[in-house]
């Protein structure tokens, strides 16, 4: 399976007293399962408006996004609903993304009965509580009741892992999806999604702004800069030997990069 983003760009319209904004300007990409990618820039550069092009959430202005060679505009219903299950999000959280009313069994349930994963109370429950085991909750009953509040910031970001696997997903696009969190959770976090390519073959497209976590996880990095990718590389290579001076600056004004790998 391929996903990529073919020279899109994506302009908002000009609202009053400002210009057009060109927030992605020609951007291409690859992911592909079991693949770390990492998309870096500083704030404004266009990551998370590339990154809701490519989960369909907004369309983009002129280019466009495919996956195995069918593009996203063009597709069929049934081919959409294959590429929503296929291309899955993780966001940022403060508590956002997960409904404070909705217990985690309901949150992740619903999904299950909704794509028709599973049906019947016994069924769905076991699903649940499957996906709950995969990301490193062992006891996962404890958590089935639980609200959004009642579980730790370390804790919501894995049920929002477990809630996008549940559909078998190839690709998780993760905009900012550890950035809120402490050190040691956050390390906790990186060690499940990596855990999950391994065990699994999903792919990421992760977003951040934070190099350190680039550095431990990544296989492959775009840098973004007012909306362009200005370098792209393996991890390696993007590390130790930068072509673009805004690569170079992006380094030189991350903090300490080994702290992570001390972990
Ligand atoms: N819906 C919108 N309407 C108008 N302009 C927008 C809209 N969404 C984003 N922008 C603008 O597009 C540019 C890129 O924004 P975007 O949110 O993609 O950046 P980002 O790299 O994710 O930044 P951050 O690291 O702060 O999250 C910014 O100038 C932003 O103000
Ligand atoms: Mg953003």
């Amino acid at each position: 399976m391929l996903l990529e983003m073919k020279h899109a760009s994506k302009t908002f319209r000009a609202s009053r007293g400002s210009g057009p904004v060109h927030a992605v300007k020609d951007a291409t990409l690859q992911a592909r399962p079991g693949e770390f990618v990492a998309i870096v820039g500083e704030s404004g550069s266009g990551k998370s408006t590339l990154a809701r092009m490519l989960l369909g959430l907004i369309p983009a202005s002129s280019g466009g996004i495919e996956l195995d060679g069918v593009l996203l505009a063009g597709m069929s219903r049934s081919e959409l609903r294959h590429y929503r299950r296929s291309v899955q999000a993780v966001l940022q959280d403060p508590a956002g993304s997960l409904n404070p009313r909705k217990t985690v069994r309901r949150a992740i349930g619903e999904i299950v009965r909704l794509h028709r994963i599973a049906s019947g109370r016994a069924a769905v429950d076991e699903k649940v509580m499957q996906v709950l085991r995969l990301v490193g909750f062992d006891q996962a009953e404890t958590v089935l009741d639980r609200y959004p509040h009642e579980v730790s910031g370390g804790q919501r970001q894995r049920v929002l892992i477990a809630r996008a696997i549940v559909l078998d997903p190839k690709i998780i696009v993760a905009d900012e999806a550890v950035s809120a969190l402490d050190a040691s959770v956050k390390a906790g976090v990186l060690r499940l999604m990596n855990d999950l390519k391994e065990r699994l073959g999903i792919g990421y497209v992760f977003i951040t702004h934070d190099l350190p976590v680039v550095k431990k996880v990544a296989d492959y990095v775009y840098v973004m800069k007012s909306g362009e990718i200005v370098e792209e590389g393996t991890k390696e290579k993007i590390f130790s030997d930068p072509d673009h001076p805004y690569t170079k600056t992006l380094l030189a004004a991350s903090p300490v990069l080994e702290v992570i790998d001390q972990r």
